[in-house]
């Protein structure tokens, strides 16, 4: 994809579904009783590796009338796969499914992309061996394809020494499985949709975020039986980023982004946006199955560089990239500290991002756990995205305040959360 800069984008856009939200959509549905009816489902091949995934482990799921109808069979009416599962280059599905995996009578094997089976899962396999499961990392590596067999599950308190969503959306799943009550408590409160949906799906569910101690908890109990749902899935916050990002850098713009999921533990990008000299405004605030929901109207702003660091990176892990292209371009030194998760996302990103970031003119400089950039002008170069959508996706929006052309290698990677990602600019051209 070849881009160049340009001034006036005006409109309006929608982006697609959320897609930690997609995703436990097909698996808490799958493992419900009753047929759960998903809207607005984002079609990116993270999310498709769920669905392929769950009907391998013989769930009908079906697309009728632009909605996606997942036949769930009850807590154990999964069957056993009769293939390995093909996780692709989803996080999110290797580490859910393996916690729903672990709790039940039948073996199965995961595997993913060269990117996926590079990932660190032993955030996963030690919590679940502490609770009974049996789960194996076949090449002895700690990474995927992993290899798991039935065991009896006991409930655990663990003390996760990484604010992930993943990590303790595993456990609370193993958790439904296991006899008595399993917490996981979290440095900072990492994303929430777990605990608020099985909630909805009337799952025994408590969360404590006590106001003297930085620590989250969530704790649940195993229950009879979780219930088939009917969910909108709102537009996906993390892919309303770039459109914010656009709006605010690309001169003489003004973006309204209609129904956008803006959960407070998602939402950190409001405020680095706001805190960086931003004009954004939300509009039309409202609540939808338990998630919070506005348009966000954004306007060309003169951004200056700010810290980011502590409780807010859990907010905004997955925007760094494109917070990043911001600092890029604004006025003083942005420095983003605490976010060494970005070491094992996709790609490394703290290197991806100021690799091409460097590619494009900006002084910026990698740190242990984030980066410092001096903001100024950014030249076109050609992008190494390394097959991380986001990398491509955070660059596209360089490309359109940089001087000359920019050139997105292997842009096609936007696939994995937003595969009408380039269409949406013709929306506001
Ligand atoms: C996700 C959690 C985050 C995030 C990922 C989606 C989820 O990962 O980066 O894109 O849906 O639970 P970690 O749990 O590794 O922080």
């Amino acid at each position: 994809m070849e881009l160049c800069s340009l001034t006036g984008l005006k409109g309006k856009v929608s982006v697609p579904g959320d897609k930690s939200i997609s995703h436990r959509c097909i698996m808490f549905g799958s493992i419900a009783d009753g047929i759960t009816e998903v809207r607005n489902f984002l079609q990116g091949a993270d999310c498709l590796a769920t669905i392929r995934c769950f009907r391998t482990l013989g769930i009908d799921i079906e697309e009728k009338n632009s909605a996606v109808i997942v036949h769930g069979r009850g807590l154990h009416g999964l069957s056993a796969p009769n293939d390995i599962l093909d996780v692709g280059n989803s996080g999110t599905t290797t580490r859910l499914l393996s916690g729903i995996l672990a709790g039940q009578s039948f073996e199965s094997k995961l595997s993913g992309d060269e990117s996926l089976n590079s990932r660190p899962m032993k955030r996963i396999i030690d919590p679940l061996t502490q609770m009974g499961a049996n789960i194996s990392s076949i090449l002895r590596n700690g990474c995927a394809p992993l290899y798991i067999t039935p065991g009896r599950l006991h409930g655990i308190h663990y003390d996760s020494p990484v604010a992930s969503a993943q990590v303790k959306s595993c456990l609370l799943l193993a958790g439904l499985y296991a006899e008595g009550e399993t917490s996981v408590a979290e440095p900072s409160l990492s994303r929430n949709h777990t605990e608020l949906m099985l909630r909805e799906f009337g799952a025994d569910i408590r969360t404590t975020h006590a106001l003297d101690s930085t620590k989250a908890t969530a704790s649940i109990r195993p229950c009879r039986e979780l219930y088939g749902q009917k969910i909108t899935v709102p537009g996906d916050i993390s892919s309303a980023a770039y459109f914010i990002a656009a709006g605010l850098i690309v001169p003489d713009s003004e973006i309204l982004i209609e129904n956008v999921g803006i959960n407070p533990t998602r939402a950190g990008i409001l405020k680095v946006c706001e805190d960086m000299g931003g004009d954004i405004t939300l509009l039309n605030v409202r609540t939808e199955g338990g998630e919070k929901l506005a348009d966000i109207l954004v306007k060309t702003s003169r951004l200056h560089g700010i810290t980011i660091e502590g409780d807010i990176i859990p907010t905004l892990i997955d925007e760094i990239p494109v917070i990043a292209v911001m600092a890029a371009v604004a006025e003083g030194t942005t420095v983003i500290k605490d976010a060494a998760e970005l070491k094992v996302k996709e790609t490394d990103r703290i290197e991806t991002v100021t690799d091409n970031l460097k590619a494009m003119g900006c002084n910026v400089t990698p740190t242990s756990d984030g980066m410092i950039i001096s903001g100024g002008s950014l030249k076109g170069a050609s992008i190494h995205t390394l097959l991380d959508h986001r990398i491509a996706m955070a660059f596209s929006i360089a490309a359109l305040v940089a001087d000359g052309k920019t050139k997105i290698l292997d842009s096609k990677c936007v696939d994995v959360s937003y595969p009408t990602f380039y269409d949406t600019f013709e929306h506001l051209l």
